[in-house]
């Protein structure tokens, strides 16, 4: 009977657990279940045995790849996969793969649920200013940004886009003004939404040259990975500018001094948590199990990374 390990540090929602028992089951495949674990070392005991691993944000070393022998393919329930080292995926024949797009709706509405805190005091009782009119930037036109542009055109955004990899033509089909540079996104937008992934390119990139273009009390909105920001730049342009704004779904390593030196300027979530919801969860976690199934039983390599 094949092993299918769901290894998650932050616990998928109990219905997207049952959900992937379920396609699990109907497989003929045994699901074992590694929740809230509390080292690499108890994670790579019970991977020792498993054909397949689902895990979300979970740390997917070298070191946990080699100890789960009998891996043939690991699927990161989510859109970034920046947790796995597809090296170490490839170097051992495992096919790594992600869910893109089964999130993104969560992702987009966190997204605005910070842009409204914000602009609404945190609910402090004091006078806030709207989003109606206000120029929305999407940094990176993916799935998730697709979301924000839905949301934003129901609060009466203005939108524009910056994604060299997006043709022109589908942006402005959706009623998006494309830029031609982040230069001119940061330039242009009052709030900029961030959806680009981290990899060696983008981490560090969002710092003080983008940032000191944007308008008066502009904001930038990371539901993204904090490793995209240039936290160098972001406290020189907060010190040097009382009006920029830095939202951002996990706080930055920063996080003490911008809380000490700049209060109301920030909104930063507990933990990860823009893809934590029930439905997210369920549809990311059933997407990753029908993939492991497939791909075990087919050799389907739909949405494989490495
Ligand atoms: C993703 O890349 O899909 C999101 O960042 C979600 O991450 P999570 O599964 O750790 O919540």
């Amino acid at each position: 009977m094949k092993k299918v390990l769901v290894a998650t540090v932050k616990p998928f929602a109990p219905a997207a657990v049952d959900g992937i028992r379920e396609v699990l089951d109907k497989a003929g495949y045994e699901m074992v279940l590694l929740e809230k674990y509390n080292s690499p070392d108890e994670w790579k005991k019970v991977a020792a045995d498993v054909d397949a691993m689902i895990i979300r944000s979970d740390k997917a070393t070298a070191d946990v790849i080699e100890a789960a022998e009998n891996l043939k393919v690991i699927v990161r329930a989510g859109a970034g996969y920046d947790n796995v080292d597809l090296d170490a995926c490839t170097k051992k024949g495992v096919v790594a793969m992600n869910t893109p797009g089964q999130n993104s709706n969560a992702v987009a509405e966190l997204a605005f649920g910070m842009m409204l805190y914000h602009v609404r005091k945190g609910f402090d009782g004091t006078s806030g200013t709207e989003l109606r009119g206000k120029k929305l930037g999407i940094h990176a036109y993916g799935n998730v940004g697709k979301f924000v542009a839905d949301i934003a055109k129901g609060f009466g955004m203005d939108l524009y886009a910056f994604d060299p990899f997006v043709d022109n033509a589908d942006m402005e089909k959706d009623g998006i003004k494309p830029l031609s540079s982040e230069k001119e996104l940061y330039k242009t937008c009052d709030f900029v939404s961030l959806h680009i992934p981290a990899n060696d390119k983008t981490k560090k990139s969002i710092g003080y040259d983008l940032l000191s273009v944007m308008p008066k009390n502009g904001v930038v909105v990371n539901t993204a990975r904090k490793e995209v920001i240039d936290e160098e730049g972001l406290l020189k342009i907060m010190e040097e500018r009382s009006d920029i704004g830095y939202l951002s779904d996990v706080a930055p390593d920063c996080r003490e001094e911008i809380e000490s030196k700049f209060p109301g300027r920030f909104v930063f979530t507990a933990k990860k948590m823009g893809a934590q919801t029930s439905e997210a969860n369920i549809n990311a976690g059933i997407a990753a199990a029908t993939q492991i199934v497939n791909y075990l039983e087919k050799g389907d390599t739909t949405f494989q990374v490495n």
